[in-house]
């Protein structure tokens, strides 16, 4: 038998519709926000990527799926979208015609990581870029964004985390710092972060290893160490966020698994999903645009994993289905009247009514059956003493009563079913 890959999913069904709920929540909050929606290719050429992640990325070193087409051209499924709508707002002059670009996105993405709960090889992220400010309401408005879907599906266990990653500048100062505060305990460090002490030294506050993080824990912090700059863009996206009313907490240690960043970090977790624990991270880009090949551009995004999130309502307890009624079941009493039937569902199905019928042969009784079973808030019924008589009969279900209409009048019908 052949399987769905490993670490992929099937939707289906109730899960569908949780997924697709909260894709409409999604939409009518960064609609709300004036965000435009974006849509880019599923691959792109890999130097996209790996230019602006980041060579040491565990993304980049590990996780791509990255093949050659017959044209001998590297090629990578996206693993994420903010390299994608910074080639995409450099590649159609975004700029020139909006100085200030919003963009949101719901999409696939792809990265071979180890399968697991809150973690997947296909998932899929939600989330929004401005380029073009450097205004710190745009890095608040981001977390606002997130923080508010969260909040409308029901979700209360959400812990925000902050920080600041400055400029690359302060950055390279402060990895020399780190690395020399590390050096005399290098030996006491686990392997993998030995292996980050030279390329990737600050990804060495995410070891999840007991004495990497004691090591850690009294490492100097790269918060301490900002240009007056960095500090007040900091400050003033903390103020906003007291007016706004969400809680936070600064986590000096939070670094991001991309290189891209500068200046403001965050990310919002769930203690209810295990270890994959962030719902959606995100971030300040100033310098992105540029090193793609673009005019110098600020940038701000987040993005938010959907499977996450929908696990994270599951385990709290939040339904969010909205099954849409069955309005309309079409049965025939007579197996001859099928044809008629299906005539009949097809008027009323486009006359915008969701309508279903019989295909399986089925006996007057299984019909209703499934009338039932699909919740049809009303039933037709052609056939029998009436049929004979050019009447059909309709029975609404929730009330029970039933009415006769003439046969060859359908659109006498649709006044009672819009009751
Ligand atoms: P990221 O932190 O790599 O950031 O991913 C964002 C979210 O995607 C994560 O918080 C998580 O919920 C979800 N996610 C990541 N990997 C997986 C996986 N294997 N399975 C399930 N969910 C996953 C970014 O992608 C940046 N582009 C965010 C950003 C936008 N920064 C600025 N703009």
């Amino acid at each position: 038998m052949i399987k769905a890959i490993k670490g992929t999913k099937d939707l289906l069904f109730d899960d569908l519709l949780r997924f697709r709920e909260l894709e409409r929540v999604v939409k009518e909050t960064l609609e709300n926000f004036n965000y435009s929606e974006i849509r880019t290719p599923v691959f792109e050429e890999t130097r996209l990527f790996s230019r602006s992640i980041g060579e040491e990325t565990d993304i980049v070193s590990k996780e791509m799926y990255t093949f050659t087409d017959k044209g001998g051209n590297s090629l990578t499924l996206k693993p994420e979208m903010t390299a994608s709508v910074v080639r995409a707002f450099i590649e159609h002059s975004l700029g020139k015609q909006f100085p200030l670009s919003k963009f949101y996105y719901i999409a696939p993405m792809f990265r071979q990581e180890r399968p697991q709960a809150g973690r997947l090889r296909q998932f899929h992220q939600f989330g929004a870029e401005a380029l073009g400010s450097k205004d710190p309401r745009l890095d608040a408005e981001m977390i606002i964004m997130a923080y508010d879907i969260l909040r409308k599906l029901g979700l209360k266990q959400l812990q925000l985390k902050i920080n600041s990653l400055g400029t690359p500048e302060a950055r390279e100062k402060y990895k020399k710092l780190l690395r020399d505060y590390l050096r005399p305990r290098l030996n006491e460090l686990t392997e993998e972060s030995r292996k980050r002490f030279e390329k990737n030294v600050l990804r060495i506050f995410d070891s999840k290893a007991e004495n990497d993080r004691n090591i850690m824990a009294n490492a100097p912090r790269l918060l301490e160490y900002l240009d007056g700059g960095s500090l007040q863009h900091f400050e003033k996206v903390k103020s906003i966020l007291d007016s706004a009313n969400i809680p936070y907490e600064t986590d000096t240690t939070l670094v991001r698994g991309l290189d891209y960043y500068t200046d403001t970090t965050f990310e919002i977790v769930s203690d209810v999903i295990g270890a994959q624990s962030a719902l959606c991270g995100g971030g300040r880009y100033d310098l992105l645009a540029e090193q793609l090949g673009g005019a110098a551009t600020p940038g701000v995004g987040f993005a938010a994993g959907m499977e996450r999130i929908l696990l994270a309502c599951e385990k709290e307890s939040i339904e969010l289905v909205n099954k849409v009624p069955v309005v309309l079941y079409v049965a025939r009493i007579e197996k001859e009247l099928s044809e008629k039937a299906y005539e009949m569902a097809l008027y009323f199905r486009r006359k915008g009514i969701r309508t279903e019928t019989d295909y399986l042969n089925r006996s007057m009784k299984a019909q209703l059956r499934e009338a039932n079973k699909l919740n049809a808030k009303n039933v037709l019924i052609l056939g029998g003493e009436e049929y004979s008589r050019g009447k059909v009969v309709l029975k609404n279900m929730e009330t029970g009563t039933q009415e006769e209409y003439p046969l060859d009048t359908p659109e006498t019908i649709l006044s009672a079913l819009a009751k």
